[in-house]
């Protein structure tokens, strides 16, 4: 592990399982008894109920309840704050209206549930769910961001202050200067396994769930808060995700409420969403306003920049991102200025997706960068480089890594940059213009406290525990190589658990921090499984004994010396000759205060070439190089898997994704999978990954570094410059659809 080691490609530890049925997902599990639920939602987007008959619905076949606000069991801890809602503390409760499923026949946003309906099959509660009739007094539903943006407020949270280096206005007085708007629609995460739960009360106060989230601890949390009851009694259980995408990162509403009835009904209760509350009831990537002003000198030096973003919330509660976050530390740059405001409307609440906020603020500064680079003349990549930092501008500390000019390289060098025009609408293949665009993506490489277990068994064989949700970008594998790289164990007598309460605490899977995290506590478990073997084997392990602990290595299930073949001792014999069943070690493991002594963040450079059709405006992503710069890369095969995928997110946000809503009605108008579309096979090239593979020194014991959220985050961007080169169109307005390029 303290050699250069550059990993293997494996398999997918769990790809099998996948593969064949094997994988079970919450909805896959059947309990005796057991009663499904199926919401009723809102007609109008706000005002009251006025009356609400579930007579028909009751007296439907199989029908074991049906619940509203007039009958909701109550929920002891409604008032705590919910698990996961948002970074740092909510607003005070009399400053905003307060949303509690079921609880009042307010309505506050279009979809909220008004009645959930259960019976003991899912096509009885479904059919029982159409005879709910309402009635509502109905207000003006507010969702139109454009025409609310004044009324932006400053979020009150730490993380979302204004910032200011040097001036304000100083980009105004550069020598060239840019001022441009852009927009993020309303993008939903769409991942294919519907969300929902099953609850299951084992006793009064004890409970079983199967859920998909992407924390089991943290639903363990947010129920317990709910119901009031001790964590430990609360099993949660999520081995498996059909993909997250950030929706998963909180409890929401609805999954209370069916813990509640499921109390009440006295019966394991299942609930699995419909693709068109998908839309509505977990959450969503906010409608973002931006604008850039920028100001560089006749060099390309950059002399200011001034990055505002206004984005969408519900009335209900304050979501925050990190949208402007990366111009404070991108560039070198003397005027830097973010202002970042969230206006109350009446929506669902949005959430954390594909690389959150930084995703949406790097699309408008990433094409900010590449708009001045035309107006100076300069090669887009030529004037990155000329504000290009090694350190972090905006808390005068080193990076703890960062290889983004030998990213730009290799990315530029794999495209065929050199092929490139500045001179946009200045390549033509036949029908189509030609163009190429590039733009960076970072976001935070963090550290969070993460507990393992690891249990080396007489045999050979290797356990490792942790209770992480692996959501879908190989965690099981990553973690199984770093046991391998510690112990030297084989790949194929490593087992992981993982995705259970039962196991040890893990923070939820998102914030591409996982590796980081839990990787460290499986690092640090097995090395003292290591230190234990190699004081063993030194004290009285035939052929090492008397050696130096330093001397030893471990592989293929050995300890050796190097170069001395015949000495030699396998892990097993070791361990019975001690009288050792079993090697059981634990790890809390969480970075020392050193690390706070440097800028940690991950880096990409995503490159794509585009042909544009001019005579029917449709742009198709011929080319895609996508570069990572996230430290060490554990599992070479799935990193390469999970960038692949984000190149694919973010050709769905660059040129299709938009959920839009028909604002007389505060709805979503295209709230299905073939009206919201979402990158396929034909929209996506083939794509070439390309791993700096480079250990940060600081993060952790692997050097390993997120890769999640940059796999996505830029990508948009490149796009939107690739299509100005092709075109000479600057489109600020995503998707980059083709009515507007006609
Ligand atoms: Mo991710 S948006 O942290 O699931």
């Amino acid at each position: 592990m303290t050699k250069d080691l550059k990993n293997p490609p494996i398999d997918r530890v769990d790809g099998r399982m996948k593969v064949t049925g094997g994988a079970q997902y919450f909805a896959d599990f059947e309990l005796p008894n057991m009663a499904y639920c199926v919401i009723v939602g809102s007609e109008i987007g706000r005002g009251n109920i006025a009356s609400i008959d579930t007579k028909k619905a009751q007296g439907a076949p199989g029908v074991l309840g049906v619940f509203t606000h007039q009958n909701m069991p109550p929920i002891p801890g409604w008032d705590a704050p919910v698990g996961g809602e948002a970074d740092g503390p909510a607003p005070k409760p009399d400053t905003i209206e307060k949303y509690r499923i079921l609880s009042s026949p307010k309505i506050l946003f279009d979809g909220q549930p008004i009645a959930m309906v259960v019976a003991n099959s899912f096509e009885r509660a479904t059919y029982a769910a159409s005879l709910v009739k309402a009635t509502y007094t109905k207000q003006t539903a507010r969702t139109d961001l454009e025409k609310h943006l004044a009324e932006g407020i400053a979020p009150g949270r730490p993380g979302s202050s204004d910032y200011l280096r040097g001036k304000a206005d100083g980009y105004q007085s550069a020598p060239v200067t840019l001022e441009a708007n852009y927009t993020i629609p309303v993008e939903v995460h769409n991942p294919m396994e519907l969300h929902g739960i099953l609850a299951h009360w084992t006793g009064t106060d004890s409970l079983m769930i199967y859920a998909k989230t992407q924390g089991v601890n943290a639903t363990q949390d947010a129920m317990a808060q709910a119901f009031k009851i001790d964590p430990k009694k609360i099993h949660v259980h999520t081995e498996f995700m059909g993909g997250g995408f950030g929706m998963g990162l909180r409890t929401w509403p609805q999954e209370t409420a069916v813990v509640a009835i499921a109390r009440k009904i006295g019966r394991p209760l299942k609930l699995v969403m419909t693709r068109d509350q998908m839309f509505t009831l977990v959450g969503h990537r906010p409608y973002t306003v931006q604008t850039i002003n920028m100001g560089a000198d006749s060099n390309g030096k950059l002399i200011g920049i001034a990055h505002a973003a206004t984005a969408e919330t519900a009335s209900y509660e304050d979501f925050t991102e990190a949208t402007v976050n990366m111009t404070k530390f991108m560039y070198e740059c003397p005027n830097v200025s973010t202002r970042y405001r969230i206006v109350r409307l009446d929506r669902s609440v949005p959430i954390w997706m594909r690389g959150p906020g930084e995703a949406t603020g790097a699309f408008a500064l990433e094409s900010a960068m590449d708009e001045m680079a035309h107006k100076l003349n300069l090669d887009p990549i030529e004037f990155r480089l000329r504000n290009y930092t090694e350190t972090d501008p905006e808390h005068n500390r080193p990076y703890s890594s960062k290889n983004l000019k030998e990213a730009y390289q290799r990315g530029a060098e794999a495209i065929g940059w050199n092929k490139r025009k500045n001179e946009p609408a200045s390549q033509r293949d036949g029908d189509w213009l030609i163009g190429y665009g590039m733009s960076t993506g970072t976001f935070n490489a963090f550290r969070w406290e993460a507990s393992a277990r690891a249990l080396l068994n007489a045999d050979g064989s290797l356990t490792i525990q942790s209770a992480v949700t692996d959501i879908g970008p190989g965690t099981g594998t990553a973690l199984t190589m770093i046991a391998h790289n510690v112990l030297g164990v084989p790949l194929n007598r490593i087992k992981v658990a993982y995705g259970d309460t039962s196991l040890p605490k893990a923070p939820t899977q998102g914030g591409s921090a996982i590796v980081s995290a839990v990787g460290s506590a499986v690092y640090d478990a097995c090395t003292k499984i290591k230190k234990q073997l190699v004081d063993l084997a030194v004290k009285d392990g035939g052929q090492l004994a008397g050696r130096q602990a330093d001397e030893l290595m471990m592989a293929d299930g050995m300890l050796s010396i190097e170069k001395e073949p015949g000495k030699k001792v396998a892990l097993s014999d070791l361990m019975r000759t001690n009288n050792l069943t079993v090697i059981d070690k634990s790890a809390d493991s969480k970075g020392g205060p050193e690390l706070g002594k440097y800028s940690m963040y991950s880096f990409s450079v995503h490159f794509v070439q585009v042909r544009v059709n001019p005579l029917t405006g449709v742009v198709r992503v011929s080319k895609a190089v996508s570069v990572a710069d996230s430290g060490r890369i554990i599992s070479p095969k799935t990193a390469a898997s999970q960038m692949i995928g984000g190149v694919a997110g973010g050709i769905g946000m660059a040129l299709t994704e938009e959920a839009i809503i028909d604002h007389r009605f505060g709805r979503f108008v295209n709230n299905n999978l073939a009206d919201y579309h979402v990158a396929v096979h034909a929209d996506v090239p083939a794509i070439e990954t390309i791993m700096i593979d480079k250990p940060d020194p600081i993060i952790n014991p692997m050097g390993a570094k997120g890769m999640g959220e940059i796999a996505l985050i830029g990508f948009a961007g490149a796009v939107a410059n690739a299509v100005f080169n092709a075109t000479g169109q600057r489109v600020r307005d995503l998707p980059i659809t083709p009515d507007k390029l006609l």
